[in-house]
This record gives C-alpha cells, structure tokens and sequence, in this order.
C-alpha cells in the first residue's frame, strides 16, 4: 500500500476496531541520524576554551539525530540534537537556508529547533561571534561543514522516513548523575523557593516514545540535565561525552534487544551492521567498486575492503530496511549541573575546596571535579552514561501515556542588549527595567570545577594565540551606563559593545516554543541554571494551564531544550547573579536577563493559547563572510624512506593471544585525518576472521572499546602515526583477530590518496 492510501484508509479502520482509537497513531512521525565527528586533528576542542585542548584522535563518532512529527494535513515540528558543545547561529542559518532550497517552506527557523548536548571534546571554530572561536584561532570551515552538512543528512533521513506513528511520554527522576557546582550561588535564591524543592539540581528525565505503527518503536529522546564535561579539559579524543555515550548505548541496546538476544550489545550491532552489509554488496555492486576503487589496493580480498565501507553504505542501507533505532540524549537547564559527581577537591591536598569560591588556598586552578570513574575520565564518561541510559530504558519500557492534540510552534527573535523588562512591585504596578549589552564577568576567567579558567583574556596581556593578539587590542572598555547596568557583575570583557572585526558576541536571539499536544518544547539559547530553568518551566506551565486556555488541560509536560538554535552562555536568577560565580559571570545581559526571558516567552506561550501569530523580531546577523580562520591547513603528509603509508610501525607481538580485557595496541604509519574526515566510515577497525581467508569487521572507531589516537612527532612534521587501542570486551567472541587503519594522505601538490593498513593477526580466547 502506497503511504498516501494507508493515510486515507487508516482513520476508516480505526472507526471500524473502536478500542484501537487508544492506540492508534495520531500523527506522522520520521527520524533520522547522521555522523558530524568533523575533524578528527589540529582543530581546538569546544567548551573549555583551553588553547592547548587539540583534536588528536577519536574515541568515539558524534552524530547528529532528528525527529520530525507531523498532523497528516497541518503543522509540523522539527528537532534536531547535535552530538556538539552547543547550537550555532551560523549553522542555524545556513541548514535553514538547506532545507528551504529543498522542501520549500516546510521546515523554517519557526519549527525547526537545533540543540546541542553540550560536549566538550568536539571539534570547534563553528560559531560565529569572536569570544567563541578565540581558541580555535577563528573560524573552522571544516568543523562548520561536517555540521551543516551532517545535520541536513540527518534532516533528509527524518523527512523520508515520516510513517504513521505515536508518540508516548514518560518521565523519572534520576539521583545520581548530576550535581550542582555552585551551591553556594544556589543558596542565594530565596529559602521559601528552594523549599519546594528536594534537591538543589533537577533529576527530572523527560522521555518521548516513538513508535511506528508498522515497525513498532522506532526511537526515543529525552531531556536531563547534566553537563558534558566527564571528558576534561586535557582530553583530545573526539567524544560525545556523557550524552553522546547514552546514545550509543541505547541504540546498540535496541538493536541487540530487538533481535531477541541476549548477547552483548557490541556484537550484536556489528552482526546486524554485517548482515546489513552482505546483501548490499550484492545488490549495489557497482557502486561499492566504485567506493572500493578509491581505497589503494591491500593485500587483503576485495570483500574486506568493502567491509570497511561499512558506515559509507549504512545510511543507504537504512532506506531499504526498517528505519534504524535513534536515541537522542539532550541537554537541558544543566547551567549549574556537573556530572563529577563525587565533588571537587584540591590537586594539591586532595582536599574539598573552598565551598564559597571553589579554589584552592585561593587558587581556582587546583580545584577540579571529580566523576564516578576518577581518575579515568573514560569511565567516568562511561559510568553517567550508563546511568542516563539506563534510565532511559527504563521510561522507555514503561511510557504509556500517549500526546495527543495539537502540533504547533511560536519564535521569535529577540533584542536582549535593550530589552524592556517589566519586573511587578510589591505592591502593585512594575519596575520597568533594561537588559544591558552583554559583557563577561572577572569570574569567567576563573572557570568552573569542570575546568579551570585558563582563558587568558587580560587586556593588555602578551601571551595567546595569534588569533588572540589579532583582537585583543580591540577590546573596549565598558562606559558607566553598562558599568551600572551588569552591576555587581565586574566587566572583564564587554563583548556587547566589542564588534570588530566583527560581533563578539549575539545580540538577536531566537526564542521558541514547540508543541506537540501536551508536550511543551521551550527553545533557549543557552546554558539556565536549575532555577533559572525551574523558573521559566513554571511560568509558562502556569500560563498555559491558567483560566485563559482551554486548549491545554492541567496535564502539560514543559522541557527547556538548551543550547539551542544559537548560543548566548549563561542564564542565572537575579539572586544567583548576585553571587558571580562562574554561571552569573557569564550570564551576558545582565541581572534582569532570565525576567526577560520569562516575559518573552510568556509572549509565545499567549500567542500559541490563541492562536495569533508573533512578530518574528530583528534578523540575527549572518557574518559566514567576514570570518578569520587562522587555522593552517594540511600541507602535506610523507613517511620516511622505505616505508609506506599504513605500514605497521608497531605490531603485536607474532603469534600472541590474549585475554577479554586484554589491550591491544597497534602503532600505524599515517597521514593526517583532516584528509578524509571518514563521515559515516572509519579510521580504525578490528576485524575477526570468518572461516578460511573472510575477515568480517567486529568494532569500528564508533565503538566504545576501540581508541583512534593520532600524533605527529613535532608540530610541523610531515610523518604521523596511527595508534590504535582495542580494550578486548568482556562479550567478544573468541577467534582469530586483526586491526586495520584507514587513512588519507595528502602530496605536495593537494592531491588525497587513501590508504589502508593490516597488524598481524592474533588471538582471543
Ligand atoms: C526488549 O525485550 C523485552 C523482552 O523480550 C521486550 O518485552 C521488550 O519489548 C523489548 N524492547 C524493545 C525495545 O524491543
Ligand atoms: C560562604 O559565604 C557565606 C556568605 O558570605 C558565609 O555565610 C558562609 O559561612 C561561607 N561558607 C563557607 C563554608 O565558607
Ligand atoms: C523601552 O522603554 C523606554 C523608556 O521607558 C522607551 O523609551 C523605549 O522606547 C522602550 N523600548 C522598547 C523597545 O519598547
Ligand atoms: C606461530 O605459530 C605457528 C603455528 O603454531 C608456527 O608454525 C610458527 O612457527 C609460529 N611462529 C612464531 C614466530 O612463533
Ligand atoms: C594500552 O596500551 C598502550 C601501550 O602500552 C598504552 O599506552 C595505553 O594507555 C593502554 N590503553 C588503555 C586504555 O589502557
């Protein structure tokens, strides 16, 4: 049956079989998802804003996933979450400008949300304000691409997939996966407003269900908020932190678990990637010659080489098969939350730090978080990814409760350098008062318990990058009118005022509301606090749930989707504001800037309830073109004489067998990974051998076992090497093994050859 017959023959059954009408699919709902990893080397990481954090290798792939859901005849909605530090203006702007050169007006910036889940081990240089892409000396083109690029994947993928469906929402709390590192600003809001609290962070996981009436559940995503810094800031291995990890885990859960075996989840997913994989070499044939074609020749059969295309031709293959599982883990009022959930101690006396500044005999560079998993921060990465995951399941396995009603949307862009605010009296009437352009406080330099400040933004001061002497001396210092206005904040940068060469920081920010029945998206453009969050929440449920609606019913579920659409730092309350730690340093537009928020979206929530439209505000600016990007590219790559490109530098040992557990390393001849960003493939692949001479790929540069480390003996040094780690899994099964590494080199003249790699061939037993 064609989709548009079943859609005219789906309400007549429903008539027909009353007891269905529960069940039954009230909306079209499609997902998809792509890889964004982005360059894998040379590239400054997003989130710490530490110099020395550079791009050195993979951990494991960052993705893009989306969800459309769709009236058969009305509204639409669109969310994407990005395995990124954040949302982009920039990038924003220009998958909008993608999706309308391909579908018209079907997805715009009122219905489409972009959101970040606020890792810090990605690559950056994707925005485009100066005080975002200082570390990363400018502006990434490389980064900004894999982004856009992978983002309309994910998009396509979605929109294609749209089938009759229904959507189911749970919620639970989840204790141990976050903690609040700035109590002490916490304890400045109001004791009566804290008291209806039990906890001083939110533990609220809010989960959407989807299920698709013909294959079943085909994906989930949920809210919860904790920071993305379980990787530090000395991480260089690409990783989706936390969030990134839950997802993975719950994609390989669902494949595994689908297929009805208990076996362990790894396998599981490379067995169904294989059995995948098979009939596509058969019937793409062609097209597979021609991918194969552009790799160099191995000593390996012709069937390995399209073995390791595998990611390449997996999104291909979604199409033909059921839609592939996509779980999404988003960010929400996490302003405040850090997943080092043990606390923050001194380097130095392994001691708590101080509670009221979290320094250190008045240091703050000694005082760092610690995870669950201390001091190895994979497994802390590992351990509150499980926890989110596994909390997931466990919603996801129980929701029940079905949306129904209406999909609709609101946004608007809003002006918070001057934003009338209107605060009520105590006794009646309002304060009309102004946010103030915004500027960074002194305690942004010192950063959190996550990460340290080392972002050196002294006026005046020699040391930086060349990207950072280029602008420094355009700073400005701040007039009495913004001084009174971001009081107490004490200026260290006012970004607000600062717009050479080019804005250094937004002015414009989108707001906006997704709806869809009694679900309730609230899009922000930045990192709110646990009540500067709970605040907002509160105010548009009680408005959408007050006498004035009859739409929405008492029972309104409200997420923040942080970090979305653009990125605007901090939101703090007034009261913790007041306190400037790190969070209220870096909420830009001064004390008034969650109020402000709040009346604005109130604005939405009025506009939805009565179904008027909103003035769509001042355009944010596009500045694609007057980026600087200091960053050099790849010059060329060479190994020395006698050698070729991926030849083993380091074997394992001749015949050696090991145990689960066990860590195999394998050291490569290589060329830089900027080369080929290996989108939806891979840079590293163990592979077990099937019968006499087929070797079958096991784990990929995707998986969590498996390390792609990447080095140059100097910083300028044309050799490079590949090195591979394999944590031998508990659940991989015994045979013979070897590892592979796939790469791209550059000559002199900008020419790419690909080539690849094999260690010899060893055993687990
Ligand atoms: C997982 O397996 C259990 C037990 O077989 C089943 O009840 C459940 O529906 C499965 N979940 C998914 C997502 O397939
Ligand atoms: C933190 O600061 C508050 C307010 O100044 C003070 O009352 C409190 O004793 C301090 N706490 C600690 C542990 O230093
Ligand atoms: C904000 O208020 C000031 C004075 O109260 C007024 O002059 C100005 O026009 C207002 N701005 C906006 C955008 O409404
Ligand atoms: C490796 O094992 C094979 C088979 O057991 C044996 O023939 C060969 O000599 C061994 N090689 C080394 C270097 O030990
Ligand atoms: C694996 O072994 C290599 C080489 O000995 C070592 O550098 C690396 O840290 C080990 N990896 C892990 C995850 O233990």
């Amino acid at each position: 049956m064609r989709r548009s017959e079943r859609l005219i023959w789906l309400p007549i059954l429903l008539l027909l079989f009353g007891r269905g009408l529960e069940s039954a699919s009230n909306y079209l709902i499609g997902l998809g998802s792509y890889d964004i990893t982005g360059p894998a080397a040379d590239v400054n990481m997003m989130g710490y804003a530490n110099t020395d954090q550079i791009a050195s290798g993979v951990h494991f792939r960052l993705r893009a996933r989306a969800f459309i859901v769709a009236e058969p005849r009305g509204n639409r909605v669109l969310f994407v979450n990005l395995d990124a530090c954040m949302g982009s203006q920039l990038v924003t702007i220009k998958v909008l400008e993608r999706l309308k050169a391909r579908y018209g007006d079907l997805y715009t910036e009122n219905n489409v949300a972009i959101s970040g889940i606020h890792t810090h081990a990605g690559p950056g240089g994707y925005l485009q304000y100066v005080v975002y892409i200082v570390t990363s000396l400018g502006f990434v083109r490389q980064s900004f691409d894999a982004l856009v690029e992978g983002i309309e994947q994910s998009i396509i993928q979605a929109h294609d997939n749209l089938r009759p469906g229904s959507i189911y929402v749970n919620k639970g709390e989840l204790l141990d996966a976050g903690v609040n590192r700035s109590p002490s600003a916490y304890l400045n809001n109001p004791a009566a407003e804290r008291s209806k609290y039990k906890y001083d962070v939110d533990k609220d996981m809010t989960l959407l269900k989807f299920v698709d009436d013909e294959w079943g559940p085909v994906g989930s995503f949920n809210w919860f908020a904790t920071h993305g810094t379980s990787m530090s800031r000395t991480n260089s291995l690409i990783s989706g932190d936390n969030k990134g990890a839950a997802a993975r885990f719950m994609e390989d859960w669902f494949d595994q678990n689908s297929s009805g075996s208990m076996s362990s989840p790894l396998s599981k997913k490379t067995a169904r990637r294989v059995s995948n994989i098979i009939p596509v070499v058969e019937d793409n044939h062609h097209q597979l010659l021609e991918l194969a074609s552009s790799f160099e020749s191995s000593s390996g059969k012709s069937i390995t080489r399209f073995m390791s295309l595998t990611g390449r031709v997996r999104s291909a293959l979604r199409q033909a098969d059921r839609p592939k599982f996509v779980s999404a883990f988003c960010q929400t009022n996490c302003g405040d939350v850090s997943p080092n959930v043990l606390g923050a101690f001194c380097t130095d006396t392994g001691l708590p730090c101080d509670f009221n500044h979290s320094t250190c005999g008045g240091k703050n560079e000694l005082c760092y978080g610690r995870g669950p998993g201390y001091p190895d921060e994979f497994e802390s990465t590992r351990i509150i990814g499980e926890r989110q995951f596994r909390k997931a399941v466990e919603l996801f396995n129980a929701a029940s409760e079905q949306l129904k009603g209406k999909i609709d949307y609101r946004h608007a862009y809003v002006d918070f350098s001057k934003l009338n605010v209107s605060i009520p009296k105590q006794g009646g009437g309002a304060d009309v008062i102004k946010t103030c352009p915004a500027a960074m406080g002194f305690a942004f330099a010192a950063g959190t318990t996550d990460g340290p400040g080392a972002f050196d933004f002294k006026q005046g001061d020699d040391s930086g990058n060349a990207f950072w002497r280029l602008v420094r001396n355009l700073l400005k210092n701040p007039n009495k009118e913004q001084v009174d206005c971001q009081r107490p904040k004490p200026i260290l940068l006012d970004t607000g005022e600062m717009d050479k060469p080019y804005d250094w920081a937004p002015s414009i920010l989108p707001i906006q509301i997704l709806r869809i029945g009694q679900l309730v998206i609230l899009s922000v453009p930045g990192e709110f606090t646990t009540m500067a969050g709970r605040r907002l929440r509160d105010a548009v449920k009680t408005f959408l749930t007050s006498g004035a609606s009859k739409e929405f019913g008492s029972n309104v579920h409200v997420v923040i989707a942080g970090l979305t659409n653009t990125y605007s730092q901090y939101v703090t309350t007034n009261e913790e504001y007041q306190i400037q730690r790190y969070e209220g340093a870096s909420t830009l537009y001064g004390p008034h800037t969650l109020s402000g928020y709040i009346q604005e979206f109130k604005k939405l929530a009025a506009a939805l309830i009565s179904g008027k439209s909103v003035e769509s505000g001042p355009q944010p600016p596009d500045l694609l073109s007057k980026q600087i990007s200091l960053l050099t590219p790849v010059v060329m790559d060479a190994t020395p004489i006698g050698v070729k490109f991926g030849d083993v530098s380091l074997d394992v040992p001749k015949n050696s067998t090991y145990k689960r557990g066990g860590n195999v390393t394998v050291v490569f001849w290589s060329a830089c990974p900027r080369n080929d960003l290996m989108t939806e493939g891979t840079f590293a692949l163990v592979e077990i051998l099937k019968g006499q001479d087929s070797w079958t790929p096991a784990y990929d540069d995707d998986d969590f076992c498996l390390r792609f480390k990447w080095s140059r003996p100097f910083k300028l040094s044309t050799h490079s090497h590949a090195t591979i780690e394999w944590i031998i899994p508990q659940t991989a099964a015994s045979g013979v093994y070897r590892i592979r590494h796939f790469g791209a080199a550059k000559s002199l003249l900008g020419s790419i050859k690909h080539f690849t790699g094999s260690s010899s061939a060893f055993v687990v037993a």
